[in-house]
């Protein structure tokens, strides 16, 4: 069941994902979607617009396209009326499993989770499920994360909920455990004593796409970071689970969270805002010259800060986060950089030309991991450069087509929360980043910086690395 269904995330990424599920065998002949939307097109209608994407988005072999069209119901009416739930409560015998895939604006989670609750929609039997599956934003801060999370659970368990973050449907995010966990000489390492500091980067050349009045009120900070970048973080510096359970990665990664230092807003963090400039060929506005923005707005496009996260594992190791729109180049990495060697044995080399150990894992476009160490340059004199070991999932695996949310419904089905995140979660990511909303909301002096669409974000951004004698990766190479 797609509430939401007219709208843009059903047609690029839902039903592709499902096509893509049929195509690999994973959804059942008995599967149906009812599309729930307030346009009253019925049934034909929704056909019609479902065939039409999946000619767009997809491909158009027309045997699958009509496999989903014989399964395909629509209901329309208002989301807050108790129309379209009695319509779909027909439509649903009470011994089927259903997914609610709320694909709609964050401000109607609520009103639709209480009317499926009051329709007993959400009643689970012995053997089947009902689930919900919202995807952020989940409130806007903390205090309004913590009210949905609390008016969902009066209509459904903790476990029928499963909040998306789509990051966690890309397959080098899931790489991340594997990699550190499957490999005997990663985890040796992993730790204050060998890792030097952590450097996350989501870097974007889009700008905000037509978004500009939602775009607005949110900023990157909530856009990016108590999401897509904790998610990112806490897989980093987890602890070991001892299971693969839902429950125990979890558990894991929320701790994450919650050992996050109290930040000095003033100290670790920079915002920004793109000004005019050139992003590859084409020339782009200023963010505030952007369709349905203020112009004197100081909402931010980027921001980066500095973290510490207070554990056994990784006390004293900084974790450098940046995230921004309208930069030179589209590029989603985490560098894990390691400590030094003892020098000794180079002392005639200047330590700046000792190339740093680095292991980077990318995970946007490009796909792979890359390890940087230093060799001699042949010749008579010992000279160090760096050298890297590259890894390209292209160049090893075929791809499968994916839109990164195959795995999420999958999961949702088999009832699998590995890679969805509990409320617990979802509060503590907030819970990080309130101070900042709210030195940012009390102190108009906090300064706003401005940088070149095109470029590498912000010099303000160097600067908060280069006081503790460190750099950012560069993006543009
Ligand atoms: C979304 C944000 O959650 O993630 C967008 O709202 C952002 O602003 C997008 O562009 C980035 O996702 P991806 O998969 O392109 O990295």
């Amino acid at each position: 069941m797609i509430f939401g269904a007219t709208g843009d995330l059903t047609r690029r990424l839902l039903v592709p994902a499902l096509r893509n599920l049929r195509r690999n065998g994973l959804l059942p002949d008995d599967f149906a979607l009812i599309g729930v939307a307030s346009r009253d097109i019925g049934d034909d209608g929704f056909r019609e617009h479902l065939r039409k994407g999946m000619e767009q988005f997809g491909g158009g072999a027309r045997d699958d396209i009509d496999w989903f069209l014989q399964r395909t119901r629509y209901v329309s009416g208002k989301f807050e009326g108790p129309e379209p739930y009695k319509a779909v409560a027909a439509l649903l015998p009470a011994e089927r499993n259903a997914l609610f895939y709320l694909a709609t604006p964050p401000t109607e989670f609520q009103v639709i989770a209480r009317r499926l609750g009051k329709a007993d929609l959400l009643r689970e039997g012995e053997n089947t499920f009902r689930r919900l599956v919202i995807e952020k934003p989940f409130g806007h801060d903390l205090p309004s994360a913590a009210a949905l999370d609390k008016r969902l659970l009066r209509v459904a368990h903790e476990d029928q909920i499963f909040r998306i973050d789509h990051y966690l449907g890309k397959e080098t995010v899931q790489n991340i455990l594997v990699l550190r966990f499957a490999n005997g000489f990663v985890e040796p390492l992993w730790n204050r004593d060998h890792i030097d500091h952590v450097q996350i980067t989501v870097a974007e050349t889009v700008g905000v796409e037509g978004r500009g009045k939602s775009y607005n009120g949110t900023g990157a900070l909530r856009d990016m970071v108590p999401n897509h970048l904790f998610q990112l973080l806490s897989l980093i510096a987890m602890e070991p689970p001892s299971h693969l359970s839902a429950g125990a990665l979890r558990a894991e990664k929320a701790k994450v969270l919650h050992a996050v230092r109290n930040l000095d807003p003033r100290l670790d963090v920079v915002r920004a805002q793109y000004g005019a400039g050139r992003v590859g060929d084409a020339a782009v506005p200023a963010y505030r010259g952007e369709p349905d923005v203020p112009t004197d707005s100081s909402s931010e496009t980027y921001v980066a800060m500095k973290l510490g996260i207070d554990n056994w594992r990784w006390v004293g190791v900084p974790f450098y986060l940046r995230t921004g729109k309208r930069l030179g180049r589209r590029r989603t990495e985490i560098t894990v950089q390691f400590r030094q060697a003892p020098l000794a044995l180079f002392r005639d080399t200047p330590v700046e030309r000792l190339p740093p150990n680095d292991l980077t894992l990318h995970i946007q476009p490009e796909e792979g991991v890359q390890l940087r160490f230093g060799v001699k340059i042949p010749g008579p004199t010992v000279r160090i450069d760096g050298a890297d070991m590259k890894f390209n999932y292209s160049d090893v695996f075929e791809a499968k087509p994916s839109t990164g949310y195959e795995t999420l419904i999958y999961d949702c089905m088999m009832g699998d929360a590995s890679l969805f995140q509990p409320a617990e979660t979802i509060e503590a990511g907030w819970g990080v980043i309130q101070p900042i909303l709210d030195a940012w909301e009390n102190d108009r002096d906090i300064p706003l910086a401005i940088y070149d669409a095109g470029g590498m974000g912000p010099k303000e951004a160097d600067e908060l690395l280069a006081r503790d004698h460190r750099r950012w990766r560069r993006i543009i190479r």
